[in-house]
């Protein structure tokens, strides 16, 4: 899979992931900055919150109750596309572009 993370000022990475990993680990084993994933990704920090690109909103479940309870705490205020990216598990087939909110803390 390929995770396209654009930073706050618009600079990008494109990363090769591993199928398996979510969007939060794929950034922090390549040092992406600005998703932190202080929890190790069981919903209890949003800091691994990120915009998903609408056109990949489909290719994922929709947050659960826990993971919505979470954004509303977001230190970066949610949007529509908010999610928290250690709950986004990548398949192999998968290229998901995410934006990197303001701030995490
Ligand atoms: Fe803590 Fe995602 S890493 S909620």
């Amino acid at each position: 899979p390929k995770v396209i993370y654009t930073q706050p000022d618009g600079t990008e990475r494109v990363i090769e992931g591993t199928a398996g990993d979510s969007v939060m680990r794929t950034a922090v084993r390549n040092g992406v900055s600005g998703i932190v994933g202080q929890c190790g990704g069981v919903l209890s920090c949003a800091t691994c919150h990120v915009f998903l690109d609408e056109a990949h909103a489909d290719d994922f479940p929709p947050p659960g109750e826990d993971e919505d309870d979470m954004l509303d705490g977001a230190a970066t205020e949610r949007r529509p596309n908010s999610r928290l990216s250690c709950q986004l598990k990548l398949a192999a087939w998968q290229e998901v572009r995410v934006t990197i909110p303001e701030s995490q803390l």
